[in-house]
């Protein structure tokens, strides 16, 4: 677990504790921490924090980074 103050998304003030919050809710990848909590909408910087709390929760299973979904 990260520090539960942190700040993982600056753009809109969404804590780590939300993001882990959304992920224990049942989001399984970073589209779906998004829609639960707003988390990576805007810049999308971060994104890697959250890739990295759903890794630490152990249930990153379809975790897509907007850097890697252009096809
Ligand atoms: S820091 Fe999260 S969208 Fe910009």
């Amino acid at each position: 677990m990260l520090n539960d103050m942190a700040i993982a998304c600056s753009c809109h003030g969404v804590r780590d504790r939300t993001v882990e919050d959304a992920i224990t809710a049942g989001a399984r990848s970073v589209e779906q921490v998004m829609g639960l909590c707003g988390a990576g909408t805007n810049c999308g910087g971060c994104v890697p924090t959250i890739e990295a709390l759903l890794d630490a929760a152990g249930v990153a299973d379809t975790a897509v980074s907007l850097t890697s979904s252009a096809a």
